[in-house]
């Protein structure tokens, strides 16, 4: 059998190596699951058979497995024989041939920042040019978050006023603002077939915390999205904590905005729980915001209400951030739109998935211990025919929650305003306020909590969908959520990846099957607690975050675990794994520098570039002298004689 899918499940369930069983009501049970159910934590008789039937077609996976990186000092990118990583574009790059370069000493000020490659790297895309679209395209890179050690040249400043209260210098301030955000640049092959930045390519452009972006959807203009600063409550600045990402089949980048309430802060202790689109985010309360203190600077980042103001001055202002934003990367001179109709998270992803007949849904998670996973699903279809009928296309349709029933079907509930719960006697008096507060519209439709949803992932030609729920120590202890069959383990430190399956195959269906695809973590029986027990079929790992098909199937695993705790100690530096969907093995592609998260992934529709993130470094790569500050950093994977990766 190749790896293609069927699109009868009955083919799935052929195909697929976890046992997978029509239950009596004729839905699908994972084996996996069922013995969880039954035995509890006798995990050990759980995770049988599992061999790949491939049926004598090439073996989807070819590269010898990299051992765990555990060395303490280990500085570098490590890949399989045959293959090489480079660094490609590093915090601080110039963005263009007119940038300033960048500095050793962190000695760039906030407006060389903005015109060089910002921090953190995360989601990415690559969008082919279709005159030649395995040789040029436009790579898109997020820019989480900022490491302020390295960003600074002494780190972070933080001063205190008369008062006591922390004060951060503007510098410092406008640097990490213009460090977040997005970078697009233009690549090109030259002719000996080497991957280049093209220096004077006006598609390169910076997107930060400080570019302008229009606020559209059912959202947009309504009161609780109104500041002093803006009363059209239609115009906001900036992006930040961008996450993971999704595209669109009509070419644009949508950018998700992940972890913003760390950078608001509301100091009135007894206002703070009245607004549940501040509490029920956690959004930052005390004297000053969890990460940064921007507020100290910037009034808009100070969400306390101020009653002598027009809109209670900034209150709204963390209402204008968790949203999707749609980029067009094509035109450089594009304004970013924040799409509201796609609710208000802590977004991880936005992964598209599209039927043949233009029908789409766009899956994410909320990144939070216990939070939903959630899809949107546009009115209107997609027109390849028709480009001007996609551009707003993300601006009508349906947000649904997931709840994962424990015999292994799925329901989607929607989120809309007068149907069900979701009135104004519950707190929902209009669409607007069911997507900015949409946690807490997704509580009331019952939606199942999860082991934090990181990446999604839709298997090509199949549409299945691929989860990441990256860890949860509070899952099955004290006021966490109790285990489920879908978030099996008690204080969850190791991940598992879940996959389901929309019936008919159809993204805008309201009911799904699903299963788990493995438990990351310790195989079972051995020395390790039985709750870190897991089901890999393979090299181990934990924490699974970024996830991504390639053209032909090969799912792609990144890691994000602290690389210093004792509880993965054996399994060394965050990696990059490759699995194969139907036979479940799993092996190691990649080993990380010490410190950093493995992130983002991309790569050309030929299979034959990739491109992946090491994300905050510990000691000094791309360096790797032990001496320079290290930098997050884009990395070129391609193999020596120029074949397909992963083969
Ligand atoms: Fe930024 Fe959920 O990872
Ligand atoms: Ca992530
Ligand atoms: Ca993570």
């Amino acid at each position: 059998m190749s790896g293609e899918w069927r699109t009868d499940p009955d083919d799935w369930e052929a195909q697929d190596d976890h046992p997978v069983l029509r239950s009596s009501e004729g839905h699908w049970l994972s084996l996996t699951r069922r013995g969880v159910l039954k035995g509890g934590l006798g995990l050990a008789a759980v995770f049988v058979g599992g061999c790949a039937v491939t049926g004598g077609a090439r073996p989807r996976i070819g590269f010898t497995p990299l051992p765990a990186q555990t060395d303490p000092g280990f500085d570098a990118v490590r890949v399989p024989a045959g293959y090489r990583a480079v660094p490609f574009y590093s915090w601080g790059d110039p963005i263009d041939a007119e940038a300033p370069r960048w500095r050793a000493d962190a000695g760039n000020d906030w407006r060389d920042q903005l015109r060089q490659a910002g921090d953190n790297h995360d989601g990415m895309h690559y969008f082919p040019f279709a005159d030649n679209p395995n040789g040029h395209g436009l790579l898109v890179i997020n820019h989480e978050k900022v490491a302020t050690d390295f960003l600074h040249p002494r780190g972070a400043t933080v001063l205190h006023d008369e008062q006591g209260r922390p004060r951060r210098p503007g510098e410092e301030v406008n640097k990490e603002l213009a460090a977040h955000g997005v970078s697009v640049i233009d690549i090109a092959k030259n002719r000996d077939g080497q991957w280049r930045r093209i220096m004077t390519s006006s598609y390169n452009r910076r997107i930060s915390g400080l570019t302008p972006m229009i606020l559209s959807g059912p959202a947009a203009g309504a009161e609780a999205m109104r500041t002093a600063s803006d009363p059209t409550g239609r115009r906001v600045i900036g992006t930040f904590a961008n996450c993971a990402l999704g595209y669109t089949p009509w070419g644009t980048y949508l950018a998700c905005e992940e972890n913003w309430p760390n950078y608001f802060v509301n100091r009135d202790a007894e206002d703070y729980p009245r607004r549940p689109q501040q509490a029920r985010y956690r959004v930052s309360q005390g004297e000053r915001s969890n990460y940064y203190s921007w507020e100290t600077v910037e009034p808009r980042f100070d969400a306390t209400p101020d009653h002598s103001r027009p809109h209670q001055g900034e209150v709204n202002e963390p209402n204008r951030f968790g949203w999707v934003v749609e980029i067009d990367p094509f035109d450089p001179n594009s304004t970013p739109v924040k799409r509201t109709a796609m609710g208000r998270l802590v977004r991880e992803c936005a992964t598209p998935s599209v039927a043949d007949d233009g029908r789409m849904a766009f899956y994410f998670g909320d990144d939070t211990r216990g939070e939903y996973i959630y899809k949107f699903v546009p009115r209107d279809r997609y027109r390849a025919d028709d480009p001007g009928a996609n551009r707003d296309l993300l601006d009508h349709g349906t947000l649904y929650v997931a709840v994962f029933h424990d015999d292994g079907r799925g329901e989607w509930r929607p989120l809309r305003h007068g149907q069900g719960p979701l009135t104004a006697a519950n707190g929902f008096p209009d669409q607007a306020a069911v997507l900015i507060n949409a946690r807490g519209a997704a509580d009331l439709l019952g939606a199942t909590r999860m082991d934090r949803p990181e990446w999604v992932a839709v298997r090509p030609g199949s549409r299945e969908v691929y989860v990441t729920l990256t860890n949860n120590d509070e899952r099955g202890v004290d006021n966490g959520p109790p285990v489920n069959a879908a978030n099996p383990r008690p204080r969850n430190l190791h991940g598992q990846i879940l996959r389901w399956r929309e019936r008919d195959n159809d993204p805008a269906a309201t009911v799904f099957d699903w299963a788990l695809f493995l438990l990351a973590g310790y195989p079972a029986g051995g020395e390790a607690p039985v709750h870190q027990w897991g089901s890999i079929q393979g090299d181990l790992f934990s924490s699974p975050d970024g996830l991504w098909f390639d053209p032909a199937g090969r799912l792609w695993i990144e890691t994000d675990y602290d690389d210093q705790s004792p509880d993965h100690q054996a399994m060394g530096t965050n990696q990059l794994l490759c699995a194969d969907p139907d036979s479940g093995e799993v092996r190691r592609f990649l080993v990380g520098p010490r410190g950093c998260e493995i992130t983002g992934i991309t790569g050309t529709p030929d299979g034959r570039t990739l491109w992946i993130n090491v994300q905050h470094p510990g000691i000094s790569y791309p360096a790797s002298d032990g001496r320079t500050r290290p930098r997050s950093t884009t990395v070129l994977i391609t193999r020596d004689d120029g074949g397909e990766i992963g083969t």
